[in-house]
């Protein structure tokens, strides 16, 4: 590691001879007999009857301070100094006797001899150690979160952060990309989750939304000839929180102009693997390609984790006329009845079936229905299970086929509308995986194409776009988008990684008469089209390229690429799971005064 720049003031005599600063963890037996400067925080001081011995820490790592009596006013002050105290010190670097070698840290053969210390600051009893075994409340590291960052794994999970942008930066740089900034004041763009607004105290009764993606700009830069864009841009969501998202989260977005799907596609998994190149996870190329339709059928997601060798299998078909309610008025009125077949399930015991059905449940599943078979040649004596009495041999056989069912394993039953069964059954899949030790190791990835362009809504009783109101249907079903709308497929694509949905775009429509069109399918009048994205269509009217982008989600991607739990792991200053930041203490009231700037008056309903 360099030295770095800076100077701090030392005592007079100091002066003539100050060295530049270095880090602590960068000194290595090269530097025996060199007079060096270090600057940090004490992590220990230990006293060995007359030598004082101080670990001192910076970002960079640990190395150890002597102080000596020899150095009596040093000496004294070493005896003075506590945890986290902030000291910098001038002394010579000497080879440690070969007994006292610490092999653990990078600077273990050598100490720092001190000759001047400094305390530029006293430090309080931390709240909670610094120690990197210590397993601290999160609540508690959130609050003090610029001690939490100072523990070596925080630290780590920084720069690995700081890496992989960079990588991302210099990969796109050199294929001719803009970084280029957008607002953050903006009008909202129509991305599905509630907005973040922000009142206008110029304009009574107007409001800013902080952008939920930079999706509307980065068209505008297409239009406005910028060809190849990104940024590291904030988004802002307020959506019900998960492990996986924040309120305030980075997509490292992108916008290509005179692309087709392939070139986008192409260029992000180039990105992709430069980015996790500097976590040391190698992406071979080019990433598999699993249509929508397909994945909801294995997988009974569009995030399928390809770790997991488990698979659902379709017996909606086989219902139809069973005595079995549960699954025959599914099966007859548009639902599904899907099996997870699980080899050797029969390990499993009752209570862990019965939490099984719990853990459906959470995800909207009504039961779960089950059925051991010990041989799969005897129907119905070699199958266990209450609901075999309500099915009839022959289902039974066709079941059995159809799944290819062998002894010891357990097949579990999702029924209902599709929502209820596909989501229930693909989270139980990697649980049962999980519990079994079935899971591969290592990274799999899987791009997800062929996305239906609209959803139905059930609440709102209309199409909805899955993705954003201006993605490009699929070319070969534009004739479907008036007669048959829920079966038009677009020109999106998904990046999942062991599960997680990394990132999505798609290629955007640029023909104004279409982009109406898709409007209408959405049920979006001319007057509400004007009002939302006027602008956007007036952009299209002077002459808009063919343009296609994806935008990562930053932290999931940094998150999964250190092996990290949560995405607040690898953000300097996250919310909390219920979108609080507990180190300022926001969201919190304002003034009368601020508020009457505002033109708002706060409605307080009775607790
Ligand atoms: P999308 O909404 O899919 O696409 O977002 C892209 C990626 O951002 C991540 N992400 C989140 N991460 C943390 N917290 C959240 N609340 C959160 N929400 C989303 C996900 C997701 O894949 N404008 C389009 C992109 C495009 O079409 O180019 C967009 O925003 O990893
Ligand atoms: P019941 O008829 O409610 O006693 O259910 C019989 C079995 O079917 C139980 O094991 C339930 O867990 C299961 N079951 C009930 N509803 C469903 C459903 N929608 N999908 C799958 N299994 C179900």
């Amino acid at each position: 590691m360099r030295a770095l720049g800076s100077r701090p003031h030392f005592g007079a005599k100091e002066k003539a001879v100050k060295p530049a600063r270095s880090w602590c963890g960068s000194l290595a037996k090269d530097d025996v007999g060199r007079t060096v400067r270090v600057c940090g925080w004490v992590a220990t001081t230990r006293d060995h009857g007359g030598v004082v011995f101080l670990d001192l820490w910076d970002r960079s790592g640990i190395v150890q301070v002597v102080v000596h009596p020899d150095t009596p006013e040093e000496h004294k002050l070493a005896h003075t100094l506590r945890q986290q105290d902030v000291i910098e010190v001038m002394g010579e670097v000497v080879a440690r006797a070969p007994e006292t070698i610490n092999p653990k840290i990078p600077t273990g053969e050598i100490e720092v001899k001190a000759r001047a210390i400094q305390v530029h600051a006293r430090a309080d009893t931390p709240p909670f150690p610094l120690d990197e075994a210590e397993e601290v409340d999160e609540a508690l590291r959130l609050t003090y979160r610029y001690l939490d960052l100072r523990r070596s794994r925080m630290q780590a999970l920084l720069a690995l952060r700081h890496r992989m942008i960079r990588a991302a930066r210099a990969y796109l740089d050199a294929q001719g990309f803009l970084e280029v900034e957008t607002p953050m004041l903006t009008r909202s763009t129509p991305e599905g989750a509630r907005d973040y607004l922000c009142p206008s105290r110029i304009y009574p009764g107007k409001f800013f939304a902080l952008p939920q993606s930079p999706q509307l700009f980065k068209q505008l830069l297409m239009v406005a000839g910028v060809d190849r864009y990104y940024q590291v841009a904030r988004c802002f969501r307020d959506e019900d929180l998960r492990a996986d998202r924040q309120p305030e989260f980075t997509q490292l977005d992108l916008e290509m102009a005179f692309v087709e799907r392939e070139d986008v596609m192409a260029l992000v998994e180039g990105v992709l693997a430069a980015m996790l190149r500097e976590a040391g996870v190698d992406v071979s190329l080019p990433i598999a390609r699993m249509r929508y339709a397909e994945a909801m059928a294995r997988f009974g997601t569009d995030r399928p984790d390809l770790r997991c060798p488990l698979e659902l299998v379709d017996v909606t078909d086989l219902m139809q006329e069973v005595e079995f309610k549960v699954f025959r008025e599914p099966a007859r009125k548009g639902g599904l009845v899907k099996v997870l077949r699980v080899p050797d399930g029969a390990r499993l015991s009752r209570k862990q079936i019965d939490d099984y059905t719990a853990f459906v449940g959470r995800f909207g599943a009504k039961g779960l229905a089950w059925i051991r078979v010990n041989d799969p040649a005897d129907v119905p004596g070699g199958l266990q299970s209450p609901i075999v009495k309500f099915l009839s041999e022959d289902v039974l056989r066709a079941l059995l086929a159809r799944v290819q069912a062998q002894a010891g394993d357990v097949l579990f039953f999702g029924a209902g509308k599709p929502a209820i069964v596909n989501e229930p059954l693909a989270r139980l899949r990697v649980r049962v995986a999980e519990d079994l030790g079935l899971m591969e190791e290592g990274h799999r990835f899987v791009w997800i194409v062929d996305f239906p362009l609209l959803e139905w809504d059930e609440d709102e009783h209309r199409h909805v776009a899955l993705h954003h109101p201006f993605t490009h249907p699929h070319p070969e079903d534009l004739e479907l988008l008036e007669t048959e709308p829920g079966k038009v497929r677009s020109l999106a694509y998904d990046l999942v990684w062991n599960g997680e949905e990394v990132g999505g775009g798609s290629i955007r429509i640029h023909d104004p008469e279409l982009q109406r069109r898709v409007f209408r399918a959405l049920g979006i009048g001319e007057d509400e089209a004007e009002d939302k994205f006027g602008f956007l269509l007036r952009a299209f009217r002077y002459g808009a390229p063919p343009h296609g982008g994806f935008a990562f989600g930053l932290d999931r991607l940094v998150a999964l690429a250190a092996g990290v739990e949560s995405i607040r792991e690898v953000i300097a200053f996250p919310k909390t799971q219920k979108a609080a930041c507990l180190l300022t203490g926001a969201p919190a009231e304002v003034s009368d005064k601020q508020l009457a700037e505002l033109h708002l008056r706060i409605r307080r309903t009775k607790a």
